[in-house]
């Protein structure tokens, strides 16, 4: 996933589980003494003679299990006895050892996406994809038989199995072939070499061990399995491997939708299911989190132009200066973080109430009463953003300052300086929001240098001739995006899918005792994007999801020491068949 980070550092964002330091820091904290003046006697209530739970003679989960409803678990039934047999295969030591090195061949090709990638056909770095095609074909001979291949724009990969009923709508399982370069200044802290591959007896090593080569050589291992069982779909099944997801899929994403959409027609499937969130497996219950939604993305170019001239006779301000300026303007009006009862992450934190058992009561009932009161939302939106910068990254837009450049001379006058804002766009606000937003924080700016303003192609303010410089704001790489539409969870069939297909999963895995756990379902939100940006017209149903334990994971992804827990990998083939034989008979797609 792009930007996806290592998940110690808890950069991954999917669920935003309220960590234990934000959670037993939550207090009702005492307001400034002007504040508590000012504030209605409520407050004054609420900060000092705050019920117990006791007191309020309420379950700590009344209304807040309705608020995150749970599907029943859903395992096959008319493909019961195929379902035996494959988790009986699935077991066996001969199964895992051929999985295991499924996985560790495709991480020894090493399908690295540049940043600079030229399209297909016109780079020579491409050529490392048709070693893993033919990897591919190699292991898996069944599906190269049995399903129609397709290439886009050369690389990207469309596999097709046809259905005997033409009347349901397909499933599309994703995922992506590339990876993250790997940074040659870190090879010496790589404790089996990036493309090693290795299975240690307990985690598969390297590069792409993660991100994401397990969400497509378990898919595909499923269909391979499946096939040699002597499956044939009712329903039709569709996988699709990007090739640059990481690099923010500009070759595969748009090239495998037009093939879809030209293919199928728009809305075809009846659910996608890519990587992204995971389970958040602990003693005492486990969290399973797909993402339904997406932040948007933004990034602003601001260059200052002014006039050239010789260092010796130079202006109060050079364009370096103002562009200082401006930045200094947009770091002193961050975004504000809301808290809507309609956001992804509300639901997800009605679930964390419901049913996560670490959580304090304080901030239980904080959760509870924020259903119904307005005062109480409001109260648990500043209380949660203020104590977690993780979680204000969920509930805001966040800009940072990532490029700068300017000067070339160190006696000319820079006659421009440049920068790159990043931001996410929150789910509750829009590109076109964030714009007029940012020309709002830097007007005073402009004025106060007597600048004229080009903001995205629009002419603002004084004329340039007249003025001591430009700014001309844009779009730097043309890449904006809106948030991604919200997959329903509630009363959404797709979504009762996929949740009691995981539950049934979970619940029967071998890897511990866990059948009084409870198996929860809340579904997520990704601060970074994958390849579904390009997807949203293919179904309404996308869900970002891979079927890992958090914790299976060694050291995340995107840096040194990628390793998978190799059981792990086995759950993940175990959740893709099961995703296709309950598919195929379900009644929900
Ligand atoms: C699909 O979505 C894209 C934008 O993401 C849009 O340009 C295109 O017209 C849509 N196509 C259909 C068939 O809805
Ligand atoms: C979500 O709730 C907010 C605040 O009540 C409201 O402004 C917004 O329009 C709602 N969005 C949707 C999509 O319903
Ligand atoms: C902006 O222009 C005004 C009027 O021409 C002038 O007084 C002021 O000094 C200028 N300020 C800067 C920062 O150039
Ligand atoms: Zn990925």
């Amino acid at each position: 996933m792009k930007d996806s980070v290592n998940v110690h550092n808890k950069d991954y964002e999917l669920g935003g589980q309220i960590n234990e330091r934000s959670a037993s820091k939550f207090t009702f904290r005492t307001r400034g003494f002007l504040a508590l003046i000012l504030t209605c006697s409520l407050l004054s209530f609420f900060t000092f003679r705050r019920p117990t739970l006791e007191a309020l003679n309420v379950s700590p989960t009344d209304g807040l299990k309705d608020a995150c409803p749970q599907a029943a678990p859903i395992s096959p039934s008319f493909h019961k006895d195929l379902h035996g047999d494959l988790e009986e295969e699935y077991a066996t030591d001969e199964f895992r050892l051929k999985a295991y090195e499924s996985l560790g061949g495709a991480v020894r090709i090493p399908t690295e996406a540049y940043d600079d990638l030229k399209p297909p056909g016109q780079d020579p770095r491409w050529k490392i994809f048709d070693k893993f095609h033919a990897y591919l074909e190699e292991t898996f001979p069944l599906v190269h038989t049995t399903l129609r291949k397709t290439t886009v724009n050369s690389y990207a990969l469309v596999y097709h199995w046809q259905g005997t009923d033409p009347s349901l709508k397909p499933i599309l399982l994703t995922a992506h072939q590339d990876v993250v370069p790997v940074d040659p200044h870190t090879l010496d802290q790589w404790l089996q070499p990036p493309y090693s591959g290795f299975y240690d007896g307990k985690w598969i090593w390297g590069r792409g061990s993660c991100d994401d080569k397990p969400g497509l050589i378990g898919s595909i291992t499923a269909v391979e399995s499946l096939i040699a069982k002597g499956f044939k779909p009712k329903r039709s099944v569709v996988l699709a491997y990007g090739i640059d997801e990481e690099r923010g899929g500009i070759s595969g994403g748009p090239a495998i939708r037009d093939h879809l959409l030209s293919t199928y027609g728009a809305y075809a499937f009846s659910i996608l299911i890519d990587e992204g969130g995971d389970l958040d497996v602990r003693d005492d219950v486990v969290i399973a989190s797909p993402a339904v939604a997406e932040k948007g993305h933004f990034d602003l170019r601001l260059v200052v132009s002014t006039l050239g001239g010789h260092s010796s006779v130079p202006p109060v301000h050079t364009s370096i200066g103002i562009l200082a300026g401006l930045i200094v303007q947009l770091e002193d009006n961050p975004h504000t973080p809301h808290l809507n009862r309609n956001d992804t992450y509300y639901t997800n934190l009605q679930c964390q109430a419901a049913f996560d058992p670490d959580l304090s009561d304080e901030l239980r009932t904080a959760i509870q009463w924020s259903l119904t009161s307005d005062w109480a939302l409001k109260d648990l939106e500043s209380q949660l953003f203020e104590s977690d910068p993780r979680l204000r990254a969920i509930g805001s837009t966040t800009q940072a300052v990532d490029l700068i450049s300017g000067g070339v001379k160190v006696n000319a006058l820079p006659e421009e300086a440049t920068a790159v804002v990043n931001h996410r766009v929150a789910g509750w606000s829009s590109v076109s929001a964030l714009k007029t937003r940012i020309v709002e924080v830097l007007l005073p700016t402009v004025k106060k240098y007597n600048l004229s303003l080009d903001a995205f192609g629009e002419e603002i303010g004084d004329d340039f001739l007249t003025a001591a410089g430009q700014l001309t704001l844009s779009d730097a790489f043309g890449t904006a995006l809106e948030p991604a539409p919200i997959t329903a969870t509630s009363h959404n069939a797709a979504y009762e899918f996929l949740s009691g297909t995981i539950i049934a999963v979970e619940k029967s895995s071998a890897k511990g005792s866990r059948a009084d756990v409870p198996v929860v379902v809340a579904p997520g939100i990704l601060i970074g994007n994958t390849d579904t940006r390009y997807y949203w017209n293919v179904t309404e149903n996308i869900f970002r999801y891979g079927h890992v334990d958090r914790y299976a994971k060694y050291n995340g992804a995107h840096t040194v020491n990628e390793a998978l827990l190799a059981e792990a990998f086995i759950e993940l083939i175990r959740f893709f068949t099961v995703v296709i034989l309950n598919a195929d008979e379900t009644n929900l797609l």
